[in-house]
């Protein structure tokens, strides 16, 4: 656990010493994804109205990451929660919306819902409110990845907040199980116009974060899944004895707190935690570019940047459509409605 953290503080102190020469060279070093940008984004958006956004949301991330490296892959996975469900539009980021209480939302972290609304703020009072939350959302996710392997990436912005709720039922219908195979994975990222190697570089996400037992027991209850390897079995039902247990295991049990391309070795190891990763590799489709990705880090990187740009651009909102969120969590034709009862609640505690 010791080294854990020292490698963690290590990482993060390369990524602040990456972090300053960025700053000082602006997006030159960044990898530019080489994708059509949807209509209406555009690198460098908001290079007039607030051109210190990416800096202020670098700095405040390196003192979160600091304290919780956890939060990287929290936020990493929010952006793609909120991009495969009615677009990168940061409907996952609104109290009121019914996606976040659907099953498959469960176990995102709230804490990585409260930092983007912080980004939010530290933005807002520098540059007034002209930043959308979906792109804090999507800045806040390529900085993960930058934080956690060094890798940089330019992101085109320009997205506009959702008003709109998604349907009840909408959160099963887009986002994939853990229990999936690769035909039903391949199948989704195709509705959202993501192709096969986006896809398996998207699952090298699960290169950081962890899993909850529920999410993987039924590979190890009431046997072993063939597919997984022994000691990974083992090691897998120390942390959850039972199919209701309440322990985590981590993504990636090579390096679980670094974005890097272990992943896939692990996968050709048959140390896969979900059905949906273990099978990119037993499917003949996908194995070639899951080994492409264990035998080259560099084409990982460049293929999940592109993938994320993609990604980052589904149902996007731009020009006059949606809004700029006052605040993340609520609609701003909602704030009206909140601010009474914020007020009556305010008003109540203090009078106890
Ligand atoms: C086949 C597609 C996918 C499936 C089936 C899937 C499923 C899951 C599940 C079940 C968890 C763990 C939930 C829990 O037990 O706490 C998880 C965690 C995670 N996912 Fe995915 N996911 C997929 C795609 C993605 C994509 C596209 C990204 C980002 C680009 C992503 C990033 C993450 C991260 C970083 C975590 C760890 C979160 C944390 O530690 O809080 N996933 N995923």
């Amino acid at each position: 656990m010791a080294a854990a953290k020292s490698f963690i503080t290590l990482l993060l102190f390369i990524s602040l010493l990456s972090l300053a020469s960025c700053l000082s060279s602006a997006s030159e070093t960044k990898f530019k994804a080489n994708v059509t940008v949807s209509n209406g984004l555009a690198f460098g958006f908001y290079a007039f109205v607030c051109p210190q956004v990416e800096i202020l949301v670098r700095n405040h991330l390196l003192q979160v990451f600091n304290r919780d490296v956890g939060q990287a892959a929290g936020i990493l996975r929010l952006h793609a929660h909120d991009c495969f469900v009615q677009g990168c539009d940061g409907s996952i980021l609104l109290d009121r919306s019914v996606e976040r209480t659907e099953l498959p939302n469960l176990s995102l972290r709230p804490e990585s819902i409260q930092v983007i609304d912080t980004l939010r703020q530290i933005v807002h009072s520098q540059c007034g409110p002209v930043v959308s939350c979906s792109d804090l959302l999507t800045l806040a996710a390529r900085d993960s990845v930058f934080f956690t392997s060094g890798f940089d990436y330019a992101v085109p912005l320009g997205r506009r907040d959702g008003v709109v709720f998604p349907r009840p039922g909408q959160t099963f219908e887009d986002l994939i199980a853990p229990n999936a195979k690769t035909t039903e994975v391949l199948t989704k990222y195709a509705r959202k116009g993501l192709n096969l190697v986006d896809a398996v570089a998207l699952s090298g996400a699960h290169s950081i974060g962890i899993a909850h037992c529920s999410s993987f027991s039924e590979r190890i209850f009431p046997n072993r899944d063939p597919t997984m390897e022994i000691s990974f079995f083992n090691s897998l039902r120390q942390v959850c004895p039972a199919p209701n247990a309440n322990g985590i295991a981590s993504l990636d049990i090579r390096s679980p707190f670094r974005f890097d391309n272990f992943y896939f070795i692990d996968l050709m190891n048959r140390q896969g935690v979900f059905t949906s990763d273990q099978d990119l590799f037993e499917d003949l489709r996908t194995r070639p570019t899951v080994i492409t990705f264990a035998a080259s880090q560099p084409l990982f990187f460049s293929s999940f940047a592109v993938a994320m740009t993609k990604m980052g651009s589904v149902e996007v909102l731009t020009g006059a459509q949606g809004e700029i969120r006052a605040r993340c969590n609520v609609r701003n034709s909602d704030v009206n409605d909140l601010e009474p009862v914020v007020e009556k609640d305010i008003a109540s505690s203090s009078a106890m």
